[in-house]
Order: structure tokens, then C-alpha cells, then sequence
């Protein structure tokens, strides 16, 4: 009788482990995406000179000026456009959405119009093919590819990126971590299962694809690596380890326009009430209905709808609520 007693207590603490790690994830924005630039969430630019700020009157009037105006740099969900380099971030609920120099290239990090090398003193190896679909290419089918440009360069031992230098190609340096939606990731970083426990489980699959895959669909797997394996539960923590990468699944599954806000919902009382709750509903219809409906502002994983802006600042642990960005 006393082990099941113990293994029900700790299943208990690494419950309790798993809530107090993830209560403390910050609301986070989904950006839908725009082709041409960056989207960041939670994030704008902040020029240093005030003048390199104008602000209009919707995101969709930003974007336009943005988009005409080659001074540009940035545009946010705010309404605002920002027409230097010379600016320094912040964060602010919403999504900023900075201009690409250079097209991104799914599974590189994407270098900019800088100069990339190799030391051949040091054995390095660099091999020229003529354009930059050749050398892309070639970058993803060899292994050791490091890094290509798209004046048709790649780099497969020792990468020399020189940032002082600039060049009229677009250079891309092969990524450990790409974005993937509804996941954050953790670069050179691994976590702790804990092993034993009901529930807790860590296991490995053939490749990364197939545990990202799996993680994907499974509600209760909380978190995949490059090397394949995926855990179910709570993780125990993150300790490092060169050249893996770790996601780690958003307690709230993400909304385009949304923040969500783990954790919390809205605290209830005069003007805090929904205009109604969709029980009958289920959670996905909530979402479509919500996200084609300018007024509704914010709902939650219980099937409130409210159509006043209304930040959920009420503890309750397990709920996701979801606020609208002005300007989506
Ligand atoms: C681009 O914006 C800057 C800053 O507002 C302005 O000085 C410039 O005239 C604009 N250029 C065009 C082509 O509209
Ligand atoms: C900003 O743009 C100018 C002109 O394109 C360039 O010379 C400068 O290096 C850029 N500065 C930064 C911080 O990117």
C-alpha cells in the first residue's frame, strides 16, 4: 500500500510543478503572417528619433504607407510606421511587422545581405554553384552544409560570418530551431522528464518529424526535440545541450489576432459580464465564430463571449483566454 501512497503524492507535486511552470507563461499575441516581412509578437519598434514615427489610423493604412515607402523598416497592429533602421524594440501587446531585405528560407536563419566565408587555412570548405536554387539546394541535402548564399555559395566546414561586411546577396545560415506554430522553442537545450511517474512519460521516436508530428496531435505531450523525443506531462525543467533544439507546446493552442492568456480569465462583475456563453458549442466553432466576428473581443475555453475589451486579470488555472489585438 505505501508505494502507490508516494507515487500518488508525487504524481501530485509534478502536477503542481507543471501548473507553477506554465502559470507563469506571459500572454502571448499570434501574428497572422504577411508575406515580406517578420512578424513579431509583442514586440514594436521603437526609433530612437521620435520624427522616424507617424502613426495612422488602422493597420491596414500603416501597412499600405509601409508598403509604398521604401524608407519603411516596420509597421505595427497599432497603426503606427517606423522609417529608420536606427531603432531599438520594446515590448507592447500586438504584432510588429518589420520588412525582409531577403525572402525567408524555411529551415535556415535567415543572415541578411552580409558577407559569409570560410578559413581554408583551417580546413574549411566552400563550393560554388552557380545560383542561389543550386546552392539551397545543395545546403539541404548535405548534412554538414552550414550556410549559403544566394549568389550561389555554400559552406559545408568552418562558417566565417563577417556582419561588417556587406554584399548584394542574401546569405542563410543553417537553423537549429525554425518557428512552429503553437510551439515556443529552446535553442541548445534539452529537458528533464521525470520517469516513473503515471502520466510523466518521455520516450523517443525515429526522427524529429515524427515526434513533432506526434506532439502535435496528442493533447497531454507537452514538448519534442530535434533528436525525436517527445515527453507526456509535466517537464521537470530545461538543462542545456549543444545542438538540440527543444519546443515546447503553448498551453494555449494559438488564435491569429489573438493574445492568450494562460491561466487567467476575466474577472466577472459589472461590466465583466459575457454577452454569452456557448455551451452547446464546441471550443473550435467558439474560435471561427469569434475570429470572423469583428465584435467579438474576447472568449475563453469555457465558451464566454464578451464584446467589450476586457484584460482577464482573474487566477484560474488551466484557462486559456483569448483577447482580440485592436486593429485585427
Ligand atoms: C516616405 O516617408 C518619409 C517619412 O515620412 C517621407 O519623408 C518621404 O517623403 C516618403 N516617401 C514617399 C515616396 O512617400
Ligand atoms: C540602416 O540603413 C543604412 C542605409 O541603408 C545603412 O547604411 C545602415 O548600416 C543601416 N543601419 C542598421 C543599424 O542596420
Amino acid at each position: 500500500m505505501a508505494r502507490p501512497t508516494s507515487n500518488m503524492v508525487l504524481l501530485g507535486a509534478a502536477v503542481l510543478l507543471m501548473l507553477s511552470t506554465l502559470c507563469k507563461a506571459a500572454p502571448v499575441t499570434a501574428c497572422p503572417s504577411k508575406t515580406g516581412y517578420d512578424a513579431l509578437p509583442d514586440w514594436t519598434c521603437n526609433p530612437i528619433r521620435s520624427s522616424d514615427r507617424k502613426v495612422y489610423s488602422s493597420l491596414a493604412a500603416a501597412e499600405a504607407v509601409c508598403k509604398s515607402n521604401s524608407t519603411c523598416v516596420c509597421f505595427n497592429s497599432a497603426g503606427e510606421v517606423f522609417f529608420s533602421n536606427d531603432t531599438q524594440g520594446r515590448s507592447q501587446r500586438g504584432c510588429a511587422y518589420v520588412k525582409q531585405v531577403c525572402a525567408p528560407k524555411s529551415g535556415y536563419e535567415t543572415l541578411g545581405k552580409v558577407k559569409i566565408s570560410t578559413s581554408k587555412q583551417g580546413g574549411g570548405k566552400e563550393n560554388t554553384v552557380g545560383s542561389a536554387n543550386a546552392a539551397e539546394s545543395a545546403c539541404n541535402a548535405d548534412s554538414k552544409c552550414l550556410a549559403f548564399n544566394d549568389a550561389g555559395l555554400y559552406i559545408t566546414k568552418i562558417l566565417i560570418v563577417d556582419s561588417a561586411t556587406t554584399t548584394t546577396s542574401c546569405a542563410y545560415k543553417k537553423a537549429l530551431c525554425t518557428n512552429k506554430y503553437g510551439f515556443k522553442y529552446k535553442k541548445d537545450s534539452n529537458f528533464k522528464g521525470l520517469s516513473g511517474l503515471r502520466g510523466v512519460k518521455k520516450d523517443k521516436m525515429s526522427s524529429a518529424a515524427a515526434a513533432e508530428s506526434f506532439c502535435k496531435i496528442t493533447p497531454k505531450c507537452t514538448a519534442w526535440n530535434s533528436k525525436g523525443e517527445y515527453v507526456i506531462g509535466g517537464v521537470q525543467g530545461y538543462e542545456s545541450e549543444s545542438d538540440v533544439c527543444t519546443y515546447v507546446k503553448q498551453p494555449c493552442p494559438p488564435v491569429p489576432g489573438f493574445t492568450a492568456y494562460y491561466g487567467l480569465a476575466v474577472n466577472q462583475g459589472i461590466g465583466g459580464a459575457p454577452v454569452s456563453t456557448e455551451s452547446g458549442l464546441c471550443f473550435s466553432d467558439i474560435k471561427t465564430m469569434c475570429t470572423n466576428d469583428p465584435n467579438c473581443l474576447v472568449f475563453d475555453t469555457l465558451r464566454n463571449i464578451w464584446r467589450t475589451d476586457v484584460e482577464p486579470t482573474k487566477s484560474f488555472p488551466g484557462m486559456c483566454t483569448y483577447r482580440r489585438v485592436a486593429g485585427f
